[in-house]
């Protein structure tokens, strides 16, 4: 398979946001800040080296931004915590995993997500689906990647919603509009609880390539 197209992440957001994607390394680990490593406790190998690898990547978008060293904690829902002034966001997928950074005049938030093409399971499919976005899959019968697209662009949302919302977010409560002609989407419907005002600030975009999907959401 060939490997995820993250060279191509940074065109995906708004020119100041940093973006970081190196390779793994097995010295990720060692590699973590004292309080980042407090983590690794309750975690099994595979996800030590998960984790590590994205704070890698993290660091690095942060030391794109001039803060070099700064730790990135873990949050009491699992959400990385930047420093004041800074939104960002993590992603991985097996060995691949990338980051990206910003201050916070240039958006409110940022969320990315990379996911291999392999359509979704068809309980899934109702699981994250709005009734007008299972009708535009149907209509799209012969690109099953796409429902799997529309579960990455929910969790780039969602990553980027949560410095501003901070709560839990059912896939079932945005629905969103994907155009595949400019590869953008956008949030069309939401459950009124949400801030609606927000949730028209999002810009989305993402890449369908080489079996891999890549999303990326900002609030603008
Ligand atoms: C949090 C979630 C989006 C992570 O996605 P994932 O496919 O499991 O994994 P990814 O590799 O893409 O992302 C994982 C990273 O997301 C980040 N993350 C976790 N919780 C987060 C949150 N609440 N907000 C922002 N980022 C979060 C972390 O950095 C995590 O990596 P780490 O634990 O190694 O630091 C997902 O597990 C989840 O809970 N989804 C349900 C809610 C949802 O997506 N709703 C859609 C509403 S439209």
């Amino acid at each position: 398979m060939a490997p995820p197209p993250l060279d191509e992440l940074a065109a995906l957001l708004p020119a100041q946001v940093a973006v970081a994607y190196p390779p793994r390394k097995p010295s990720d680990t060692q590699s973590l800040l004292a309080i980042e490593a407090d983590a690794l406790g309750a975690m099994r190998p595979e996800r030590r080296h998960e984790f590590a690898h994205g704070r890698t990547c993290a660091r690095a978008a942060l030391a794109a931004l001039g803060l070099a060293d700064t730790p990135i904690p873990v949050g009491t829902t699992r959400e990385p915590v930047w420093p004041d002034g800074i939104v960002g966001s993590i992603t991985h997928c097996g060995p691949h995993a990338a980051a990206v950074a910003a201050h916070s005049r240039v958006t409110a938030g940022l969320g990315i997500d990379l996911e291999s093409s392999e359509p979704l399971e068809t309980g899934q499919v109702a699981l994250i689906c709005q009734p007008a976005e299972r009708d535009w899959l149907r209509r799209h019968a012969d690109q099953p990647e796409l429902a799997k697209l529309l579960f990455s662009a929910k969790e780039s949302l969602y990553k980027c919603l949560w410095p501003s919302v901070r709560q839990f977010i059912d896939f079932s409560a945005i629905g969103i509009r994907i155009d595949t002609d400019t590869g953008a989407f956008a949030v069309e419907t939401w459950d009124p609880a949400l801030p609606g005002a927000l949730l028209r600030r999002i810009a989305g975009r993402y890449l369908l390539r080489d079996g891999w999907i890549l999303s990326a959401a900002c609030i603008r």
